[in-house]
């Protein structure tokens, strides 16, 4: 959603909560290492804070989370690494199903879906339907996606509508209206745990107004009370969307 239409003027004060997180969760190999663990085993404890995470979330405020697990870029890794990270989704889609949809929460993905496994697209469109009645937390999952081939696929969407004559004059939200997370509200706040401090192709549309949070803490030492006091920060900046 653009930030004009999503967000009233804010002037901050500790009472202004987000109300969409995205966070880029980071480090969990780095976790593993430091231990003397394989890659994999700081990726099985990342996924439990995620749901620990997803658990606090309408306590705090928060209706909308959005959590970046796979990028375009991931590929890269070792066949064994992808492999285990594909079975890590499978596995948390397949177990978390029941819990989810009786926690109230409504499940989605963002992403190019046809470069992974059928079963698993399966999985994620099975979820999807199942959960899409839920409002009380909008959890987004963000795999196999990159900003820039979000836009992409967008730009050629649009380019296909604007083909069939369904638009004339494209602006900014019939572009939006053409993204993966077209009608969603713009994350308020973005955080990025282990201590880099880039954004690696995550939302760039989505993100243009966004606070961003940088925390050195790896994601699988990452618990509520560390999002608990980012939002305590964010309570207290000074959101000006280019006004004054
Ligand atoms: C984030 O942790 C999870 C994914 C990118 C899948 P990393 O695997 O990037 O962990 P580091 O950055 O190597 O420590
Ligand atoms: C970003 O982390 C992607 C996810 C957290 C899923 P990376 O570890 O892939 O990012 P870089 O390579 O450090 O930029
Ligand atoms: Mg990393």
């Amino acid at each position: 959603m653009l930030a004009e239409t999503a967000q009233p003027l804010s002037t901050g004060g500790a009472d202004q909560r987000p109300r969409h997180v995205a966070i880029i969760m980071d480090g969990n190999g780095r976790w593993a290492t430091e231990r003397g663990w394989p890659r994999l085993v700081g990726h099985r404890r990342g996924a439990e804070r995620v749901k620990q995470i997803v658990r606090a979330c309408p306590g705090m405020g928060v209706n909308w989370l959005t959590v970046y697990a796979f990028s375009t870029e991931n590929w890269k890794r070792s066949t064994e690494e992808v492999l285990g990270l594909m079975k890590i989704f499978r596995r948390y889609i397949e177990r978390e199903a029941e819990g989810l949809s009786a926690q109230g929460v409504r499940l989605r993905f963002i992403g190019g879906r046809e470069r992974l496994d059928p079963k698993l697209q399966a999985l994620m469109a099975s979820i999807e339907a199942r959960t899409a009645g839920n409002s009380l937390l909008n959890l987004t999952v963000a795999i196999n996606y990159g900003g820039r081939d979000e836009l992409a696929r967008a730009a050629a969407r649009l380019a296909q509508k604007v083909a069939r004559g369904e638009i004339t004059d494209p602006g900014e939200a019939d572009f939006e209206a053409c993204l993966d997370t077209a009608g969603h509200p713009d994350p308020d706040l973005v955080v990025r745990t282990s201590g880099e401090t880039r954004t690696s192709n995550f939302l760039p549309w989505q993100a243009a107004y966004a606070e961003y949070e940088f925390t050195p803490t790896l994601w699988p030492d990452f618990t509520p009370q560390h999002l608990a006091a980012i939002l305590d920060r964010f309570g207290l900046r000074e959101r000006r969307f280019g006004g004054v």
